[in-house]
Parts: C-alpha cells; sequence; structure tokens
C-alpha cells in the first residue's frame, strides 16, 4: 500500500533511513492526520512567522518568505475548501501542509523545515489553540454569568426554600441562589485566564530538543504570533503539555458546574417541585407521551461533565512518566483536548440559551419556603439571645418540632403555656417574640450577615458581581 508520497511498493520513496514502507497496522495507530488537520490554520501561521524568521537571519531571502508565506495562505484555503481529500501518505498535518506547499512553490518549500522540529512546531501549535480556546471559554462563561445576574437582579426578593441534603433547609432569595452559580462561574473564567497564561509561551525555537542552530529571533516570532514570552528550556518546551493539562482541569471543573445547575434545574422542572419552566426551545417532546416536555438540554448538562473531567484524566495518564523529552504518547494530546473543548464550549452556550427564556414559578416557591420549619434555626438564636448555649437551644427546638409535629400543627401553633414548658426561656417576654420570629420573611432577614441571602447583603452582592463581570469581560476581551 503507498504509504510514502510517490511510493512504488519496492520501499524505495520511503525517508532515506528505511527500506521499508510502514506496516499498515502501524499506519493507522501512527496516522494523525485524521484528527490534528484542525491544527491547519495556526500551523499555516506559525510556518509564516518562521519563515519571516528565516529570512530576516539570511537563511531565505525576504522575497522568499514572502512567497512560502504567500504560498502557505494557498495551501490553507485549499484545506478548507469543500471536497478536499489528503493523501493516504499524509502522515500529520505538519507533513500535508509540507507537501502541499511544494505544490505550489516548488522546491522553495523544502527550506520553511530549516531550525524547526516537528516537535516544537506542533507544541507552538497546541499552545496557539489552548490559548485561543482559552479566551473564547472565557467570553462563553461571561455570557452565562450575565444570563445569572439579570436573572438574579430581576428574582432577587423572590422566596425559595434552600437545601442541604436534598431537604429544605432555610429560606433564601432565589436571586441569592442564582448568583451562587455566577461565582462558580467567575472561578471558571479565573481559570481559563491561567489556562490562556500558560499557553501563552512560545516553544518553537527549541527544535527537537536542545534548540536549533539558527540565531533566529524568537521573540520577534512570538510577538508576531500573540505569544507574551518564549519558553525558557529547550527540553521543558517540547515536553510541556501543562497548558492543555489546565485548560481541561478548568474545562472539567466548569462542566461540573454546570452539571450542577442542570441538575437543579431538572429537578426544579418536575411536577413535583414546579419551581421552574424550560423555554420549549430548550427542551424536548416524548415519541409516545403527548403531554410530556422534558428537559433534554438541562440533562445533558449534567451528562456531559463527566468526559470532560475524562478527558483531563486523560492527558495526566499521557504525560505521567513520561521520560524527557518528546515521546510519540503526546500526539495523544489532541483527540480529549478537541472534544473537551467542543463540549464545554456546547454547555457553556446551552446553559447561556436555558437562562435567556426561563420561567420560575414564584408563587410554588414561596409555597414551598413559607413551611415554618424552615424557621427553626431562628427560634434556637432566639433562645440564645436569651443566654441559653446555641447546642442546648438547638435540644429545646427539637423538642418544640417534636410537639408541633404531634399535634400535627405549625410551630406557631403551639401555646405559650406549651412552649414554656419545653423550655424557661420561652416564658417572659421571649414568649412573644418566639411567634415574631416565625412570621414569614423575617426568617430571610435575619440573614444580614456580608455573603447573607438577607436584601441587604444581597444587593451588595449583586454590585460585587456586576464588577466582578467587567473585570471577567476585560480579560476576555469582550
Ligand atoms: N503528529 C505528531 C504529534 O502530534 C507531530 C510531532 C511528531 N514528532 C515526531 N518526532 N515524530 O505529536
Amino acid at each position: 500500500m503507498a504509504r510514502f508520497p510517490g511510493n512504488d511498493g519496492t520501499g524505495d520513496d520511503a525517508p532515506a533511513r528505511f527500506r521499508k514502507d510502514p506496516d499498515p497496522r502501524f499506519w493507522r495507530m501512527n496516522r494523525s492526520l485524521p484528527f490534528d488537520w484542525q491544527l491547519a490554520p495556526y500551523d499555516v501561521l506559525q510556518s509564516q512567522a518562521h519563515a519571516r524568521g528565516l529570512a530576516r537571519i539570511g537563511v531565505m531571502t525576504e522575497a522568499e518568505a514572502e512567497e512560502i508565506a504567500a504560498g502557505l495562505d494557498r495551501v490553507l484555503a485549499r484545506i478548507e475548501a469543500p471536497g478536499f481529500a489528503f493523501e493516504d501518505a499524509d502522515e500529520d498535518i505538519h507533513m500535508a501542509i509540507e507537501r502541499l506547499l511544494g505544490e505550489e512553490v516548488g522546491a522553495l518549500a523544502g527550506k520553511l523545515h530549516t531550525g524547526r522540529s516537528r516537535n516544537d512546531q506542533v507544541a507552538t501549535d497546541i499552545a496557539m489553540v489552548v490559548n485561543a480556546a482559552s479566551h473564547r471559554a472565557m467570553r462563553l462563561c461571561a455570557a452565562a454569568m450575565e444570563g445569572l445576574l439579570g436573572l438574579a437582579e430581576s428574582h432577587k426578593d423572590w422566596p425559595m426554600p434552600g437545601y442541604t441534603h436534598l431537604q429544605r433547609a432555610q429560606p433564601v432569595y432565589l436571586g441569592h441562589h442564582l448568583l451562587a452559580y455566577f461565582w462558580m462561574l467567575s472561578r471558571d473564567a479565573r481559570r481559563f485566564g491561567f489556562a490562556a497564561e500558560s499557553a501563552s509561551v512560545m516553544p518553537l525555537g527549541s527544535g527537537a530538543l536542545a534548540g536549533v542552530n539558527w540565531p533566529i529571533d524568537r521573540k520577534i516570532v512570538a510577538a508576531e504570533l500573540g505569544f507574551a514570552a518564549i519558553t525558557p528550556n529547550s527540553l521543558d518546551g517540547t515536553s510541556n503539555r501543562d497548558f492543555v493539562i489546565d485548560y481541561l482541569s478548568a474545562a472539567a471543573t466548569c462542566a461540573m458546574h454546570l452539571s450542577r445547575l442542570g441538575s437543579e434545574l431538572v429537578i426544579w422542572s418536575s411536577s413535583e417541585f414546579g419551581f421552574v419552566e424550560l423555554d420549549e426551545g430548550f427542551s424536548s417532546g416524548s415519541s409516545i407521551m403527548p403531554q410530556k416536555k422534558n428537559p433534554d438540554s438541562a440533562e445533558l448538562l449534567r451528562a456531559k461533565s463527566p468526559r470532560v473531567a475524562a478527558a483531563h484524566q486523560t492527558l495526566l495518564g499521557v504525560m505521567h512518566a513520561l521520560p524527557l523529552t518528546y515521546g510519540k504518547d503526546m500526539q495523544e494530546d489532541k483527540e480529549p483536548l478537541w472534544d473537551a473543548i467542543d463540549t464545554i464550549e456546547a454547555s457553556l452556550e446551552v446553559t447561556a440559551g436555558i437562562l435567556e427564556d426561563i420561567a420560575f414559578d414564584r408563587e410554588r416557591l414561596e409555597e414551598a419556603s413559607g413551611d415554618e420549619m424552615l424557621a427553626a434555626t431562628e427560634v434556637a438564636d432566639l433562645l440564645v439571645r436569651q443566654g441559653v448555649p446555641f447546642r442546648e437551644a438547638h435540644g429545646i427546638v427539637g423538642e418544640l418540632v417534636r410537639a408541633a409535629i404531634a399535634s400535627d400543627v405549625p410551630l406557631s401553633g403551639l401555646s405559650r403555656e406549651e412552649i414554656a414548658r419545653v423550655s424557661e426561656a420561652l416564658g417572659g417576654d421571649a414568649g412573644e417574640e418566639y411567634y415574631e420570629v416565625l412570621q414569614r420573611g423575617s426568617w430571610l432577614e435575619s440573614k444580614r450577615i456580608a455573603g447573607g441571602t438577607g436584601s441587604e447583603p444581597l444587593a451588595a452582592q449583586i454590585e460585587e458581581a456586576r464588577t466582578a463581570l467587567a473585570e471577567v469581560r476585560e480579560v476576555a476581551g469582550v
């Protein structure tokens, strides 16, 4: 089977060192073109900058560098045109582009690979991919954060039950609950920012591993390609994939956050909860039950998360115990990265879309948060104000709850005598206050502490969120 350009089956056309063509079984595993063709735009930009770098030190003339650059533009246009097919003999995108450049500019194409190895070339391409993807992710985080902030503002005084163990715990404002997701995403955006930074150091010039023999000004090439710096060590430069791992780590955490939001939306949109309804554009019907409207988008946010985490895990596994410097193992960095990029971008876009047209049910939320049992901690704190140690107060309220359940009444349904019987501390004025703290709304507004759900700290939190969003937008360049 023809594997090298012009192969006639004799092995004579294989690289000079070889007498034999690669075994088809090996070729199938070794060939990265089926997935690394996506590097083409980055590889072309990099090669154009490299050609100019070579021209500056006289390895080729300025005119030759320009001819190569124009040829590379034509190569990219051909690759991107519908119906374009690579050749079976193209091992990876770097070799394919070099071959195609030969078709465009002839023997001159052979000068381009001076002072460069595929090892520093591929590391540079991947760093460019990660840098661009990190910026896109930050922008998508900002869009979802904007949706959450808008909803938090319009629902800042809608009470709902807050949960621990998925059991009703204490009431909170819906705006407060939504902002919890805002802060998760703001941390994600910072993590993507870190990944972008870690991918902004250019490996090109590291050569195969030891550096190259040509005094190319790496800093000029780096600046042309948008890198902030150059790698200080050629061994590290060719064998480093931390930036991929940093991106995947950020993406895995972000996907995990979205899975929690998705999960809550699934639960909340069930008839049992009835807290929320997703827009039809983000729901699906059932093929058999005509009444069904399923929250598929939220379910998928939930289920997409583990594959992103798996991509992170895969890269850690690929790089684990890998001796310096480049090993073919590292070719396995791409598919998990592509998959994670596609998945997290789709998930963030769906999240922003869901939030655009989501309808919360104020009555259902309020009804569920009106359960007086949610005020049990308020009563405990009332006892603390009477000098009862909190642990003891906790026990007293437990008894009050038991008494209320036994008489099938809410906590406020217990009489003055009954509560005084449970605790002396509820005998005097505190007995009256007992009924006051059980008034709806007072439970929420008692959370005046910074970061709490009360209206005052919530208003401050909304302000803080506005500033945080502006910061993310600035770093993301939107
Ligand atoms: N396709 C390879 C990769 O993705 C390119 C680098 C090949 N380097 C080498 N020494 N064979 O990693």
